[in-house]
């Protein structure tokens, strides 16, 4: 009796305290209530649509959408984007063209409309949320890690 259970119990310690320990290190996503019980969904976060453009992280960062998107038909029949950004109706929006490389397709010619490869806008450009982050963010911008002086409010921004 003794000798069958002494290999479950080899075989069983080190799996939960590997358990223990991935428990502790997984963010809680889920917030305090195990994972067996049903909770309500937490309400949807409100996106920010303050019309603001807001500053890209790295140059080539897909600027964030600063405005709503709902209900723009975005299929194989609409694109309400380019009914603003493309260049032809920016006069009357006053939206920012789409860039250079929305017109060059993957061989890098330069066409007379949008790329193909560039038509599903929000696979790239994306609205934000007042959502809290579920996980903290360290991120640093390259400036303040290389020019601190660049800094907004700092001297010689350019
Ligand atoms: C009714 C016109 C209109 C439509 C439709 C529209 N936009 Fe815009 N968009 C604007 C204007 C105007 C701005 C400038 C900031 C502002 O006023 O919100 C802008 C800003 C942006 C920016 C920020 C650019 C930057 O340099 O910061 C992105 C990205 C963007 N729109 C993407 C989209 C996408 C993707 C869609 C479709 C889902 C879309 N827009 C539909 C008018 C429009
Ligand atoms: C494959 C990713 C991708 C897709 C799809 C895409 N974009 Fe972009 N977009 C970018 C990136 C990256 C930038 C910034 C660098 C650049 O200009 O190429 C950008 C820049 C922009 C800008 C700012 C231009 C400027 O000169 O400041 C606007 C506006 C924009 N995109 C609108 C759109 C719209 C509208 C669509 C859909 C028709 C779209 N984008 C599709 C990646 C994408």
């Amino acid at each position: 009796m003794r000798k069958r259970l002494l290999p479950a119990a080899v075989v069983l310690a080190p799996l939960a305290l590997a358990g223990a320990l991935m428990a502790q290190d997984a963010p809680r996503l889920r917030g305090p209530e195990p994972f067996t019980e049903e909770q309500d969904a937490p309400p949807m976060a409100r996106p920010i649509t303050n019309d603001v453009r807001v500053r890209r992280n790295y140059p080539d960062q897909p600027p964030i959408i600063p405005h709503s998107i709902d209900g723009y038909a975005l299929d194989l029949n609409a694109n309400k984007c380019m009914s603003c950004h493309a260049r032809r109706f920016t006069e009357q929006s006053q939206a920012p063209m789409i860039s250079v490389t929305h017109y060059q397709d993957r061989e890098g010619n330069t066409l007379g409309g949008l790329a193909a490869r560039r038509y599903v806008c929000t696979t790239c450009h994306v609205t934000q949320t007042e959502a809290r982050p579920l996980v903290p963010n360290r991120f640093r911008d390259m400036d303040e890690l290389t020019e601190p002086e660049r800094q907004p409010g700092g001297r010689n921004n350019r």
